[in-house]
């Protein structure tokens, strides 16, 4: 297979009904939390990209057996110390940040030192976010830079902590309560508001957790050394995966989807608030509740008029992983659009604020930076003519799914390098696209 893809035409009008791949950030908890029960877990719409492949074959190095079946994952835990660090153990995840710091939430109680390694665009990410905490549990750790390879030796003396996490980042929050778990007492984390599926899962497993919902915090205790059975768990499907064809739907003429069966947290919902804002109408219908989670299915029609955005600060942790994708519809509204504080987006799999202005650049729109808050000027008539080439992007999954949305939306003859990039979240993107109706070499 070529390692590049070729777009040479708009989509067409299409109305279709699809379905995304399972959520990757609720896919690596219950993985992860499935190692730490008691008994067999089954998982089903799992999602099966390489980052949760990834955290499957780590925690069978760590000694937790799983096995796919036709329509879900079974995962056989041993309970809070089932991991067996009996020798040094090397670990590896791949391009994943999310299951990278997670493990070594798990790993502050092992007996011998692991090695976590990764690609390269996650040897270039900071992992002392997690691993400042984690020593205040008591866990040896150490790192180059700040950077992977971490080892960790845990301890046999772990104390709770009381950490402030003002990042807003949920890996960070989410390594500290899994560590927690594996330490007697009570942990107390104030975390600046973030994603919730770990806080969710805890509760459905009856793990003991207090969560107090502030106005821009949240406040976490969490009572450790509590074992939990082991549990089924349907994954619903990712918003940050829809976000590419609601916005290619919104861009696309005369054009109608639904999406089923989506996540619809609120801690998530910031792409749907920031679109509908712009004039979107984007809704959600069929609403449930599921272990604390709520689902629903989402219908999109094409939207000429956009209009740009203010988009307060306060919406772009429940965006931060849409914010590529926003960028080209605030591309294609009417009036400037202005975001602020996105200093986080240069700390994911690639540089994404940088990476984004450029390509907007490209493409021929308006771009003001003043540090890490931007100004788009929006042009409805944005088309575009003429060949285009997109490559060094770190491989980052998400700025090769915008690219394809922008050349789908916006025209122009497309070379996409790095196609095998989409592998580590949503291996499915250019079968759906297909479906869509559109052409690609
Ligand atoms: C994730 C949290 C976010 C997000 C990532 C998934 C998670 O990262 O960007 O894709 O599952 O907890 P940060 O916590 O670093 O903001």
């Amino acid at each position: 297979m070529k390692s590049y893809i070729q777009i040479s035409n708009k989509i067409k009008k299409f109305s279709k009904t699809i379905q995304v791949s399972g959520d990757k950030s609720i896919s690596i908890r219950c993985v992860l939390l499935a190692s730490q029960a008691i008994g067999t877990s089954k998982i089903y719409n799992l999602l099966e990209s390489e980052d949760v492949i990834n955290a499957l074959k780590s925690i069978k190095k760590l000694g937790i057996n799983y096995k796919k079946l036709k329509k879900y994952y079974e995962i056989t835990g041993f309970g809070l110390t089932g991991f067996n660090t009996n020798s040094k153990i090397k670990i590896d995840a791949g391009n994943s940040g999310t299951f990278a710091r997670l493990i070594l939430g798990l790993l502050v109680n092992s007996n011998n030192q692991i090695t976590l390694i990764g690609d390269k665009s996650l040897s270039k990410r900071d992992f002392s976010r997690v691993t400042k905490p984690l020593e205040m549990f008591g866990a040896n750790i150490k790192s180059h830079n700040k950077n992977l390879p971490v080892k960790i030796i845990g301890s046999k003396f772990l104390r709770p902590i009381e950490y402030s996490e003002k990042l807003g980042s949920a890996q960070c929050k989410s390594a500290i309560m899994l560590a927690a778990l594996k330490t007697p007492g009570i942990t107390k984390i104030v975390a600046k508001k973030s994603r919730n599926h770990t806080e969710l899962l805890f509760k459905s497993l009856k793990i003991p957790i207090k969560v107090k919902n502030k106005k821009n915090s949240d406040l976490i205790e969490i009572k450790g050394h509590s074992n939990f059975k082991s549990f089924n768990y349907s994954v619903p499907g990712d918003i940050s995966s829809c976000s590419f064809f609601i916005v290619l739907t919104l861009l696309s003429e005369n054009s109608k989807l639904k999406i089923k069966n989506v996540n619809t947290n609120n801690s998530r919902l910031g792409v749907l608030k920031i679109l509908n804002r712009m004039n979107a109408n984007i809704i959600a219908t069929n609403k449930r509740s599921y272990k604390g989670e709520t689902i629903s299915d989402l219908i999109i029609k094409s939207k000429k008029n956009l209009k740009g955005i203010n988009c307060p600060k306060n919406l772009n942790s429940s965006a931060i992983d849409e914010f590529l994708i926003i960028f080209i519809a605030a591309a294609k509204a009417k009036g400037v659009s202005t975001f602020s504080d996105l200093g986080e987006l240069n700390k994911k799999e690639s540089p994404r604020l940088n990476i984004a202005i450029n390509f907007l650049k490209k493409v021929g729109v308006k771009v003001l930076r003043e540090k890490n808050n931007i100004k788009i000027y929006g042009n409805p008539k944005l088309y575009l003519n003429g060949n285009f080439t997109m490559k060094n992007f770190r491989k980052d999954h998400r700025v090769f799914m915008m690219t394809c949305i922008a050349a789908l939306s916006l025209g122009g003859k497309w070379k996409i390098h790095d196609r095998d990039s989409i592998n580590s979240s949503f291996p499915k993107f250019l079968n759906i696209i297909k479906q869509l109706g559109a052409k690609i070499n």
